[in-house]
């Protein structure tokens, strides 16, 4: 992957409410649009769906995470798009060979926990608690109850 200036890699979080535009084989087009498209905007990060909701956390260059949130943005199969947590002038990237990883609801909790054993930046690891955080409060539980 190109080196990418320190101030340059960010990484974006959120969550958001599927619409019933959302049809049960658009996961597997979303992951599949992700695959061709990430690697090309340099962007990898993962993504959850369950219960009606997802999270989406991205990582890469700050340009092209905010174009690619662009087309998220406006993508009328989610709406309700909540910003948990961003950071710039990152060293490196979480999941550097993830292109866009479909995360199954009742993994991510454990995919979070074993990144923060591994995570080097206190940016990575104060997003990873604030995710687990949300978990313990109940604030993504629809994730949880999906039946996947
Ligand atoms: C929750 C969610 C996450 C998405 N994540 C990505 C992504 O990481 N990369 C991507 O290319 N498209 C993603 N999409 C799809 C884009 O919103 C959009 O449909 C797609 O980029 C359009 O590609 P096209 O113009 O080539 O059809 C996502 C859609 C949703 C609903």
């Amino acid at each position: 992957m190109t080196a990418i200036y320190r101030q340059d890699l960010i990484t974006y979080i959120y969550c958001s409410h599927a619409t019933p535009a959302m049809q049960p084989d658009d996961m597997s087009k979303i992951i599949q649009l992700s695959e061709k498209h990430n690697p090309q905007l340099e962007v990898t990060g993962l993504l959850t769906y369950g219960g009606g909701m997802f999270l989406q956390w991205l990582e890469g260059p700050h340009h092209a995470v905010h174009e690619l949130m662009g087309w998220i943005r406006k993508d009328p199969r989610h709406e309700c798009i909540l910003q948990l947590h961003s950071a710039s002038g990152l060293d490196n990237r979480l999941y550097p060979n993830w292109s866009m990883e479909l995360v199954a609801p009742h993994d991510i909790q454990n995919v979070l926990e074993q990144a923060a054993e591994r995570a080097d930046s206190t940016r990575h690891a104060e997003a990873i608690s604030l995710l687990l955080q949300l978990f313990d409060e109940g604030a993504l539980a629809p994730l949880k109850q999906s039946a996947c």
